[in-house]
């Protein structure tokens, strides 16, 4: 099996920090303004699932989208992977050294996708289960549509985008019929830094998930403009924050050590209506250790809250609804605070809930969280606050998951290190729906 080929992982360090060689660059003339990739919501796990065409011949590849991700991963062991520009990362290479891989590895079996001797290896995760193994790096073609910010044009492929092999029991516990995980993280070799380089254009790109798994939301790597029906340019309404990174990995043990590839922003306050909610802020920043802060996943459904966070929210949130005379209900898992809706009005904005506000660097940035974001419809006639206990000392004190995400704008600058975000589009009579991405692969 293609893990046990990695036995012989053999750390070295290497002092060797190369820029992307040119070998990685897109061999076409054609440059592409922007490129857009489909995202939809898979029903039964909740996650956000894109899809790429790879390989040689061209195949279309579906992959779970994590923001936070350390680079593409796929499993190679299916015996579907075939493909006649698939080329493993020599030992030693730039390749290697872009992907940080500083193992060598070798394989005992006779050679295959995943399994090639005098290749490095990465440590692929899957951050859904939190699980994480061996494989070897490679690259292969990699096709998108690329876009002029309102319909997805010609097709373009970077010819050796680098990505890491796994066996396919990592693929446990995701969607059904994807073949890895697309991260969208800060590492060279992430989605965003290969599509950049491969095409010179800012390292820049924004996600707007949809709201609905019958429908498809779009990721856009480069500039804007993006184009919403009827004509409406998205990133013209976006407010900006500051990027944080975090000194530590939080995603896997194995990447300890490292600094995290994550996306953490600073909130410093949050309000629930008119109440400022009492927070510990020592837990709002990140320490040395990497605890605490602030951090965006769309590999959490919903957003999770260190326990005395959660509580102080969840409170401002009830007393808040009473006086709008919106009546508590049983709680229905994972959520612990349920209304009727009897008493919520339905508005463009969702239902008629008090909003929550997350205040960031000064009071005028803010990120308003309406009903459409706050509340999950659970039941006929039970409306949820989607916000999850994260219990007693979770590694981040706030992670803002998926569904606090959908039908907002989210644009993450890796050069300037900032986000600008939207909050809700719904206001803006637009959803992340509103894309054509009919074209794509
Ligand atoms: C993209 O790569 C695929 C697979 O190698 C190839 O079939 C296709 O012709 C390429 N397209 C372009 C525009 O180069
Ligand atoms: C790797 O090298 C070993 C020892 O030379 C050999 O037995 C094995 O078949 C090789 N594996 C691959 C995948 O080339
Ligand atoms: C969607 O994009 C395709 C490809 O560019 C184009 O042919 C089609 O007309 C577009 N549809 C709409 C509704 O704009
Ligand atoms: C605030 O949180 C920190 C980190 O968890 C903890 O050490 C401290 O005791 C907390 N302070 C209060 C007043 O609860
Ligand atoms: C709540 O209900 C009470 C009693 O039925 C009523 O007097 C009051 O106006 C209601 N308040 C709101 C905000 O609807």
């Amino acid at each position: 099996m293609a893990y046990s080929s990695y036995h012989q992982l053999v750390l070295i360090s290497s002092l060797l920090f190369l820029t992307l060689s040119s070998s990685s660059l897109a061999q076409q003339s054609f440059r592409p303004k922007a490129l857009v990739v489909p995202v939809s919501k898979d029903a039964s796990t909740l996650q956000y699932v894109t899809r790429i065409g790879q390989r040689t011949p061209l195949v279309p590849v579906s992959l779970v989208v994590d923001l936070g991700g350390q680079f593409l991963w796929v499993d190679c062991e299916d015996p579907g992977y075939v493909s006649s520009t698939y080329r493993p990362a020599r030992c030693g290479s730039a390749q290697c050294s872009l992907a940080r891989a500083s193992g060598c590895g070798e394989c005992n079996s006779s050679p295959r996708p995943g399994c090639n001797n005098n290749t490095c290896g990465v440590i692929p995760d899957n951050t859904v289960t939190r699980t994480a193994t061996g494989g070897e790096v490679a690259s292969d073609v990699v096709s998108v549509a690329s876009t002029d910010g309102s319909n997805p044009g010609r097709v373009v492929n970077v010819s050796q985008f680098l990505f890491a092999c796994a066996p396919t029991f990592l693929l446990n516990g995701l969607a059904s019929g994807v073949k890895g995980m697309a991260g969208l993280g800060r590492t060279k070799i992430a989605f965003p830094s290969q599509f950049a380089s491969a095409f010179s254009f800012n390292r820049k790109f924004a996600i707007c998930l949809a709201s609905s798994p019958s429908s498809s939301g779009v990721i856009f790597f480069g500039p804007g403009p993006y184009n919403l029906l009827p004509g409406i340019d998205a990133s013209a309404s976006l407010t900006f924050t500051p990027l944080f990174i975090n000194p530590v990995s939080t995603a896997s043990a194995y990447s300890q050590g490292e600094p995290s590839s994550e996306y953490f922003i600073g909130v410093k306050s949050i309000t629930v209506g008119d109440k400022v909610v009492p927070l510990n802020s020592t837990l709002l920043s990140i320490d040395s250790e990497g605890n605490g802060g602030t951090k965006i996943s769309t590999v959490n459904p919903y957003t999770v809250l260190e326990k005395s966070i959660f509580t102080a929210v969840t409170e401002a949130f009830i007393s808040e609804s009473a006086a709008r005379n919106i009546t508590r209900v049983s709680s229905v898992a994972p959520f612990e605070v349920c209304f009727s809706s009897e008493n919520v009005a339905s508005t463009r904005v969702g239902p008629a809930v008090p909003y929550i506000y997350l205040t960031l660097q000064n009071k005028d940035t803010v990120w308003t969280i309406t009903g459409s974001n706050s509340m999950v419809q659970v039941s006929d006639g039970v409306l949820c606050l989607g916000f999850v206990n994260g219990g007693e000392n979770p590694r981040t004190s706030i992670v803002i998951g998926g569904y606090q995400l959908e039908n907002n704008l989210l644009q993450f600058d890796l050069a300037t290190s900032r986000l600008g975000f939207s909050s809700t589009l719904l206001g803006r009579q637009t959803t992340c729906a509103n894309f054509n991405v009919t074209a794509n692969p």
